[in-house]
Parts: C-alpha cells; sequence; structure tokens
C-alpha cells in the first residue's frame, strides 16, 4: 500500500529544442499564434505544429493538449503542448493538472525520459511551481489498481525522469538556486506521496482498512521516524478509563474493536507551538439504527478521510521537519448495527461528563470527535486545535462536492488556516457558527442531543463540536464533499482525494 517516489524529478539546462528526450513538454497559455515558445518549436518541426493546433482545433484552453511526432526535427522525440488557460488567471496549483496531464501522456506514449518547460512567472513563483510540479508527477501518475487482475494493470509506468527547465536566462544556476530547485522538488514529492498514501487508505475497502489497520498504519509510520515521531494505540478498555462514552457507544455495534490513534511529533529544538490535528476515523459508516438507504451506504468506507488525512500528513511533516510540536489523534471505530450497538434515545456520557442524547445513530461523527477534541483538549492542550471530518451531506448541499465548509470562531486562527489553503489550493470556504442553531441540539433529558434540523445541519455539528472544543482556539473543517469524489481531474483520479494532506503538511512545515 506505499508510495513510492520511483520517477526521478531533475533539474535541466541548455537549450529545451536541443533537449534529447522521449517527450518535450510545454504549456500554451490561450492563442497558440501569440506564444513565442510554442512559434520557436513549431519553426523547429518546421510548421508541423501550428497545422497540428488548427486541425484539432487547439488554442490554449485549459485541458487541451497535442502531441506531435517530430520526425528527427529536433532530438526530442515527441513534443506535446498543453494548453494552461489564461495566462492572467493561472494559479501556481494549475500547474498540477498540467504536469499531471504531461505525466499521463508520457506513459501513454512510452515515454521514459520527459523535458518539461516550466511556465515563467517570475522568481517568485518559481519555487512554489516547481513544488507543485512535483506533485503532480506523483498525483497524475495514482492508480488504485490493486483489485484489478488483467496484465494491462500490471505494467510498470513507462515515465522513468521527469526533467525540468526552469527559467535560467541562459546561465547556470547559482548554488542557492539549487539548493532551492532540490527542497521544492523534495517537498512536493514527499506531500505528494503522502496525499497518494491517503487516497490508497480511503479507497481501500474497510473490509482491509479497519480500525485496527489503521492504527498499524501508525505504527508503521512511526518506526520509519525513530527519534521524532512516536504514536500511542488506546484499546476499548483504556478508552472505558478515560471516560469516551460518547466515542465507544458509536464502535459497538461492530466486531471490529475500536483503536484511539494519537502520533507525536517532537522538533530537535524546543518547540514553537503546539498544533494538534484531528481526524474522524469511522471505517464505515452504516448509519447504525438510523440506517443509511443502500446508495447512500454505498461509499461509506471514505468515511475514514480524515483519520487518513491527518495520519498520512505526519509522514511528509516528519520528514520534512516542523519548528512545532505536532499531534495527530483520530478516534476510529466502525458504526454499524448488531444486538450490542447504540440505539436511539441511549443518552452517553461523554469524556468531559457532558451528557447527549442520541435521536440519530447516523450523527456518528461528531460524537467520535467530541470525545477525541477532549482527549486534546485536556491530554494534549495545545495551542491550536484543528479537526478534520467526513461530518456531513448538508455541507456538500451547500458548497458542492469541491469545497470543504470552515467552522470557527477564532479568527486569526482561522484566516491563517484560509491562506495556507489558498496557496495550496485546496477549496475551503467559511461557514458561520450561527449562536441561534444551538438551540436545535436542545434535549428534554440530556445536556444536549446529537442531532438538529436538517436546515444548517453542517453549522449544528460544528456547534456540537464547540461545545467540547470550549476556549481552545480551533478549526473545523467538514470535508464530506471533496474528501472522495465521482468526477476526475489530470491530478485526481475517481474516489478518494487525500484532500487536506497538502494544506495539513504545508501549516505544519512553514511558519
Ligand atoms: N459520514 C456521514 C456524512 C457523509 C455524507 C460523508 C456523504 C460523506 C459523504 C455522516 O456520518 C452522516 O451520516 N451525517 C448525517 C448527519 C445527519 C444524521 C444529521 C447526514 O449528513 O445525513
Ligand atoms: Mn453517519
Ligand atoms: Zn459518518
Amino acid at each position: 500500500m506505499d508510495a513510492k517516489a520511483g520517477i526521478e524529478l531533475t533539474s535541466l539546462q541548455g537549450a529545451p529544442l536541443e533537449a534529447r528526450v522521449d517527450l518535450l513538454a510545454f504549456t500554451t497559455f490561450g492563442d497558440p499564434s501569440k506564444d513565442s515558445i510554442f512559434k520557436s518549436v513549431d519553426s523547429a518541426l518546421g510548421g508541423v505544429l501550428a497545422e497540428v493546433a488548427k486541425s484539432e482545433s487547439f488554442d490554449g484552453k485549459t485541458g487541451q493538449s497535442i502531441v506531435v511526432h517530430t520526425h528527427g526535427r529536433i532530438p526530442a522525440k515527441r513534443v506535446l503542448v498543453v494548453g494552461g488557460g489564461k495566462k492572467s488567471e493561472f494559479s501556481n496549483p494549475h500547474i498540477r493538472d498540467v504536469v499531471a496531464i504531461v505525466a499521463q501522456a508520457a506513459n501513454k506514449v512510452a515515454a521514459a525520459e520527459v523535458g518539461f518547460l516550466l511556465p515563467t512567472f517570475g522568481a517568485n513563483r518559481e519555487p512554489l511551481l516547481v513544488q507543485f510540479a512535483a506533485e503532480g508527477v506523483q498525483l497524475g501518475t495514482y492508480k488504485f489498481g490493486r483489485y484489478f487482475t488483467g496484465e494491462d494493470h500490471k505494467r510498470p509506468l513507462a515515465l522513468k525522469s521527469f526533467g525540468i527547465f526552469t527559467d535560467s536566462k541562459g546561465k547556470k544556476p547559482t548554488a542557492a538556486q539549487t539548493r532551492a530547485f532540490a527542497a521544492a522538488v523534495a517537498r512536493g514529492t514527499q506531500i505528494a506521496i503522502a496525499v497518494n498514501h491517503a487516497r490508497d487508505l480511503i479507497n481501500e475497502p474497510s473490509a482491509i482498512v479497519t480500525p485496527g489497520a489503521l492504527a498499524a498504519d501508525a505504527q508503521a509510520i512511526a518506526k520509519k521516524h525513530k527519534g521524532t515521531l512516536s504514536v500511542t494505540v488506546l484499546d476499548a478498555k483504556k478508552c472505558e478509563e478515560l471516560g469516551m462514552g460518547m466515542f465507544l457507544a458509536v464502535g459497538k455495534g461492530s466486531d471490529q474493536e475500536p483503536r484511539f490513534i494519537h502520533m507525536t511529533y517532537k522538533p530537535v529544538k524546543k518547540p514553537k507551538k503546539k498544533i494538534c490535528f484531528i481526524g474522524k476515523g469511522i471505517t464505515f459508516d452504516s448509519g447504525g439504527y438510523s440506517l443509511k438507504p443502500s446508495q447512500a451506504m454505498e461509499d461509506m468506507k471514505v468515511d475514514m478521510s480524515g483519520a487518513a488525512a491527518v495520519i498520512s500528513a505526519m509522514d511528509a511533516i516528519a520528514t520534512l521537519g516542523s519548528d512545532h510540536e505536532i499531534h495527530a489523534v483520530a478516534a476510529c471505530c466502525e458504526n454499524l448495527v448488531s444486538g450490542r450497538a447504540y440505539k436511539l434515545g441511549d443518552v452517553l456520557i461523554s469524556m468531559d461528563g457532558t451528557t447527549v442524547e442520541i435521536n440519530n445513530t447516523d450523527a456518528e461523527g461528531r460524537l467520535t470527535l467530541g470525545d477525541a477534541i477532549t482527549y486534546a483538549r485536556t491530554k494534549i492542550q495545545p495551542d491550536e486545535l484543528f479537526d478534520f471530518a467526513t461530518l456531513t451531506g448538508a455541507c456538500m448541499v451547500a458548497l458542492g462536492p469541491y469545497t470543504a465548509g470552515v467552522m470557527s470562531d477564532h479568527e486569526s486562527l482561522v484566516r491563517g488556516w484560509m491562506s495556507v489553503a489558498e496557496r495550496t489550493g485546496e477549496d475551503m470556504w467559511r461557514l458561520p457558527l450561527t449562536p441561534r442553531l444551538r438551540e436545535q441540539l436542545k434535549s428534554p433529558i440530556a445536556d444536549m442531543r446529537n442531532t438538529g434540523d436538517r436546515y444548517g445541519g453542517a453549522i449544528t455539528a460544528g456547534l456540537f463540536l464547540k461545545t467540547f472544543a470550549k476556549d481552545t482556539p480551533w478549526v473545523h473543517v467538514d470535508i464530506a464533499g471533496p474528501a472522495s469524489l465521482t468526477t476526475t481531474r489530470p491530478s485526481q483520479p475517481k474516489g478518494g482525494t487525500g484532500f487536506v494532506v497538502s494544506t495539513i503538511v504545508e501549516y505544519a512545515t512553514r511558519s
């Protein structure tokens, strides 16, 4: 299940038109007849590029591409032009999809060596463009193919080496430039490997990715980083001792034992801050006695996407290093029906003592997260607390499938988080924690009930969690939509996306 960086990324020097590669690729923004790179390659090829562009109606739009064989006119065997859309609208994260298109085209034409001209946006943007290009190589070649038996799926990828031409203006790069390039490539590669690892965990069926399997995965990651990364796994008995009545109730209907995972990264120097990332870890959500209809249940192996994200992110964080003490927490269990399962009308006692009446067993995520938040608040006492959860269908109704809902009452913390998300290109949008909706969580027999009405469902879930975060600076991110998708883009096949891994890693390792 482990992703490997099998493709080498290098910095290429010299004239691209003289590069002896299997595939020479570049981006054209809009009308190719106005693009200087397009024109120079076209003239080297005796005009065939413009001819093909015309006959295939290529006009440099996003998603368009053309490939031509060079027939020996230049040393490169083939040329690939990828449409970049409007140059003024091209933000750094877009390069992931461009590079993913290049990597996929390379594999299709069995090209082992690629030379890619990084589009020029000035020296400032270059490190991030190189990083995201490195991500694009890994993300664009990701496939969850384990269960296909045909020969096609066993063939190794053709692409071996992905070379990047940066805008060196004919000069040899300085030592500092070489270092910056290598650092950006390493960062991008590590982050994308973590994203792909999260994808694997999400795509793998729930019969395989059980709470125990997630714990074993966290342990395997910790083992790779002896000295900086450690992990504690609590079993049901230990959680019982800690009084995690909500978490344990959700897992009761399953034969799979719950596992409470706590990973800790400690920097070599005295940490600046203590940051805790919590991920929802329901390995399968049937809804419990508030049973989901079959269609809604079909994809519920993805309900551990938050846990997959925080566990996977720790691998990259430990590799890249952080000035902060970073914690990842995931309360993992399965929400099933059985003679032992929790029921509607039950009153649960949470780790912080709050009593909760259950009016919907399908609102299970907030119960597991509530106790995870209390654990974090009391045992870790972080300066900053984040949770990531495939929490509500209501959030998808509000924002669509691509955008996560972000809720917080801590202005500076949420702003800092949103700015990192913006830089990594992960779509997030803030929703209010409307205080008046709290009324919906009133219970006639307990401190709270676990579910509000239909309208505002994403927010009442957020308000429920806020009860347990108390005054700890906290941000809640509902990833129910973007965690798993039925539509694709070049850097993202169908299924688990690994959403939020890159923002977590960037947040933890950049400041
Ligand atoms: N895991 C689901 C939310 C979900 C839905 C995730 C679709 C990914 C895709 C969550 O546990 C759930 O069932 N939420 C309920 C809440 C309701 C009972 C208040 C929902 O959204 O219907
Ligand atoms: Mn549910
Ligand atoms: Zn759920």
